[in-house]
C-alpha cells in the first residue's frame, strides 16, 4: 500500500521535564502512526545527525571547565541547524511524519528560563536555527520536578548522575517546568499540556488525540 502524506509534512515535537516519559509516548505514537501507513522518522535533539550526537556527547557530559550559557545555547542551536536541513526539512518536504524528542522549546526553557538568558534573544536564535519551519504541533509532558526526580531516581537505581542536566538542582528544574508552562501559556495554537502523572495507557490515549486532530 501506498503510505500516507501530507502537503507539506507535518512535524510534531515532544517536551517536558527529565523523566516525563516523552521517549516512550513518542514511540508508542511512532508505532500507531506506521501501522495506518504513514511514513514516520523520529529523531531527538540534541543528536539526530553524527554532528549533532557529537555535540550531544559534549554537552551533557564535558566538566573540564564550565560551559557558559551563551555557548550551551550556540551549540545547541549549531546542532539543531544541521538536524533541521539534513533530516528534518527532507523529510517534511516528501510529505512524511517527523517526531522530534525534544527540539526549540527545551532550549527557551533550559537555557531561557533555567539558565537566565534574554528570552528575546532565544527566540531570535530559535528563528534562526530552524530555518523557517516552526513545528506543527508540541506535546509538553507536564510532571512536577518531585516526580520527575521519583521517577530518575528510579532509572539510576542509586547510581552517580553524570548528565550535566540531570544532576542540576531542584531550583533549576522547577524554573524549567514553569518554562514550559509559560511557553504553552504563550503559544496555545502550537503547544499542547499533557499530565505526565498517570499510567502510560492514558497518557497516550491523550497523545493520540492531540495527533489525531492535527492529521485530520
Ligand atoms: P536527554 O538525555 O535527551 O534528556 P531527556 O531524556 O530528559 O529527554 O538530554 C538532553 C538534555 O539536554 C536535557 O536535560 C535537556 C537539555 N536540553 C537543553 O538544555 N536545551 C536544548 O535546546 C535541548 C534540545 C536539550
Amino acid at each position: 500500500m501506498a503510505k500516507q502524506t501530507y502537503e507539506n509534512g507535518l512535524f510534531i515535537t515532544f517536551e517536558g521535564p527529565e523523566g516525563s516519559g516523552k521517549t516512550t509516548q513518542m514511540q508508542l505514537i511512532a508505532d500507531r502512526l506506521r501501522e495506518q501507513e504513514y511514513e514516520v522518522v523520529t529523531t531527538r535533539e540534541p543528536g539526530g545527525t553524527p554532528l549533532g550526537e557529537a555535540v550531544r556527547h559534549l554537552l551533557l557530559t564535558f566538566r573540564d571547565e564550565d560551559i557558559l550559557p551563551e555557548a550551551e545555547l550556540l551549540l545547541f542551536s549549531a546542532a539543531r541547524v544541521q538536524h533541521v536541513r539534513k533530516v528534518i526539512l527532507p523529510v517534511l518536504k516528501r510529505g512524511g511524519i517527523v517526531l522530534c524528542d525534544r527540539f526549540i522549546d527545551s532550549t527557551t526553557a533550559y537555557q531561557g528560563y533555567a539558565r537566565g538568558l534574554d528570552l528575546n534573544v532565544i527566540d531570535d536564535m530559535n528563528a534562526f536555527a530552524v530555518c523557517g519551519r516552526f513545528p506543527d504541533l508540541t506535546i509538553v509532558l507536564d510532571l512536577s520536578v518531585e516526580d520527575g526526580i521519583r521517577r530518575l531516581s528510579g532509572r539510576y537505581q542509586g547510581q552517580q548522575v553524570d548528565d550535566r542536566f540531570e544532576s542540576a538542582g531542584h531550583t533549576f528544574h522547577s524554573c524549567v517546568r514553569e518554562g514550559f508552562l509559560d511557553i504553552a501559556r504563550k503559544h496555545p495554537g502550537r503547544v499542547r499540556v499533557v499530565d505526565a502523572n498517570r499510567p502510560v495507557e492514558l497518557v497516550q490515549a491523550d497523545l493520540w488525540w492531540e495527533i489525531y486532530h492535527a492529521l485530520n
